[in-house]
C-alpha cells in the first residue's frame, strides 16, 4: 500500500531538481503523476525507470493556456485531480536599481503567477474530486530576505502569501494549501546567485556558517515533505509555511 494511493498529482518544473524528486516520490508512494515543464529532455529523464506511473507534459506556468491543458490533459489521463503541486521557480539575482523591468515580469511570472495559475485551474478539478492538497514550493526567502535576490524575494513572500489566502477561501471545502519553504538545496536555480556570492565552491565551503544542520538539503529531502502534504497524513494541516532549510531560519 502506497501513502498516496488513488490520488491524482501534477508537480510543475518537473524535469529536474526538487520537482523532478517529487513527481518521483509522489509517484513511488501509489500516485499517478503527469509532470510538467518547459525542459522535455529533463522531463524524460524524470520518468525515465520511475517507480509507478508519471506522464509527462511540456508546460509554461505563465502561460494560461498550458496550465489549463495541464490540468485537463491529466484528468483526461487519470481522472480526479487531488494534488497540485506548484513547483517551478527561476531566480535572476540583482538588486532592484540593477534589474530589468523583464526581468522582474519574468520572475514574477514564473513565481508567482505561475503558482496562481496552477491553483485556479486545478481547484475547480479538485473541488470535482471532493477535496485536495495544493503544495506550493515557497523558499526561506518567503519568510526572510537574503541581498540581490529582489524580485526572487518579493515572488516567495508572495507564494506563501497566495498559499494562506487560498486555504482560508477553501477550507471547507476539503482543500488544503500549504507552502514549503527549503533552504540551500544545489541545484542550477542557485548558480546565477552563488556566482555573484563568490563561485559556487565559496557558497558550500561556507555553508555550515549560515545553514546550522552543515550541509547543502537534498531534493529527496524536500520531496518527502511534499509526499506528506499531499498524503492525509497531514490532514489537519492547512495555510501553513512549512520551513525545510536544515535550521537557516532559527537564528
Ligand atoms: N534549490 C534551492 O536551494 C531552493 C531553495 C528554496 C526554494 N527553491 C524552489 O524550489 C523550486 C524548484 O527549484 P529547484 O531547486 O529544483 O531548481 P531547478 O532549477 O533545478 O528546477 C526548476 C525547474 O523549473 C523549470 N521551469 C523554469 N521555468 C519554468 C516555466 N516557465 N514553466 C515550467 N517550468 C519551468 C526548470 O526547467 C527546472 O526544471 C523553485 O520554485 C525554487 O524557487 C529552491
Amino acid at each position: 500500500m502506497g501513502r498516496l494511493d488513488g490520488k491524482v498529482a501534477i508537480v510543475t518544473g518537473a524535469g529536474g531538481g526538487i520537482g523532478r524528486a517529487m513527481a518521483r516520490a509522489l509517484a513511488r508512494e501509489g500516485a499517478r503523476v503527469t509532470a510538467g515543464d518547459i525542459d522535455e529532455e529533463g522531463l524524460a529523464g524524470t520518468a525515465h525507470d520511475a517507480e509507478g506511473e508519471i506522464r509527462t507534459q511540456r508546460c509554461d506556468v505563465s502561460k494560461a493556456a498550458d496550465v489549463q491543458r495541464l490540468v485537463a490533459d491529466t484528468v483526461a489521463a487519470f481522472g480526479a485531480l487531488t494534488t497540485m503541486c506548484n513547483n517551478a521557480g527561476i531566480s535572476i539575482p540583482a538588486r532592484v536599481t540593477e534589474l530589468s523591468e523583464e526581468d522582474w515580469d519574468r520572475t514574477i511570472d514564473v513565481n508567482l503567477k505561475g503558482v496562481f495559475l496552477g491553483c485556479k485551474y486545478a481547484i475547480p478539478e479538485m473541488l470535482a474530486a471532493g477535496g485536495g492538497s495544493i503544495v506550493n514550493t515557497g523558499s526561506v526567502n518567503s519568510l526572510v530576505a537574503e541581498p540581490f535576490l529582489s524580485a526572487y524575494c518579493a515572488s516567495k513572500g508572495g507564494v506563501l502569501m497566495l498559499s494562506k489566502e487560498i486555504a482560508l477561501d477553501f477550507a471547507r471545502e476539503g482543500i488544503r494549501a500549504n507552502c514549503i519553504c527549503p533552504g540551500w538545496v544545489d541545484t542550477p536555480i542557485n548558480w546565477p546567485h552563488a556566482e555573484m556570492m563568490g563561485g559556487l565552491g565559496e557558497v558550500l565551503r561556507t555553508l555550515p556558517d549560515w545553514q546550522p544542520i552543515g550541509r547543502q538539503g537534498y531534493p529527496d529531502e524536500i520531496a518527502n515533505v511534499a509526499v506528506f502534504l499531499a498524503s492525509d497524513e497531514s490532514s489537519f494541516m492547512t495555510g501553513s509555511a512549512v520551513v525545510v532549510d536544515g535550521g537557516m531560519t532559527a537564528k
